[in-house]
């Protein structure tokens, strides 16, 4: 069966979109990167789609004068390399209404938190600084509101006696490059 061509929207390291790429790797994965779509020129991931022969392309949001003329930016290029399921991989932008409706049932998103819990921007520090035992990270479809939409895998960490908001995000991240790939199949092979 052909590969799904997948694009991944970030905005800084990309620790995820290398979980994703290396997935891509294995002939038997269902998935291929064919864009990578960043709103920062600096961010880190872009030298890993470069290293991975992939696409990238910058659209800095600032140059935009609404969110529906960035987003429809980003829809274009997504089209251009015939996307058809887009993966957000810490993309610090709110999407327009429409284009998550475009993309609605194919397009991913990655929250470092058990949600429905700690949704937003500071979700590992308000984890930490509510007491939480435990925490984690889901893999969701994006739906308008923010960090809601169906699940479509989660994995929970301890919270350990010391943690930092670094330790802490150290101990999700490495579960977010096991769910992530593990979720994006799941979605394209429909169970
Ligand atoms: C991840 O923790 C993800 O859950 C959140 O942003 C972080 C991105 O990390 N949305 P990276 O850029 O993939 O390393």
């Amino acid at each position: 069966m052909a590969k799904k061509r997948v694009g991944v929207l970030i905005s800084g390291n990309g620790s995820n979109l290398q979980a994703l790429i290396d997935a891509c790797k294995s002939p038997d994965y269902p998935a291929e990167i064919t864009a990578v779509i960043s709103n920062k020129s600096d961010a880190y991931g872009l030298n890993r789609a470069a290293e991975a022969g992939i696409p990238s392309h910058v659209v800095p949001h600032k140059e935009y004068a609404t969110r529906e003329a960035f987003d429809e930016e980003m829809d274009g290029l997504l089209a251009h390399h015939s996307v058809e399921i887009v993966c957000l991989a810490g993309f610090m932008r709110l999407l327009s209404p429409w284009f998550v409706k475009k993309w609605q049932g194919r397009l991913l998103n990655i929250h470092p938190s058990l949600l429905p819990a700690f949704k937003g921007a500071h979700a590992v520090r308000d984890a930490l600084a509510a007491g939480a035992k435990e925490s984690g990270c889901t893999v969701h479809l994006v739906t308008d509101e923010l960090d809601s939409g169906p699940m479509i895998a989660q994995a929970r960490v301890p919270v350990l006696p010391g943690d930092t908001e670094e330790s802490l995000h150290k101990r999700i991240h490495a579960e977010e490059h096991r769910i992530y790939p593990a979720a994006l199949k799941k979605l394209i092979e429909g169970e």
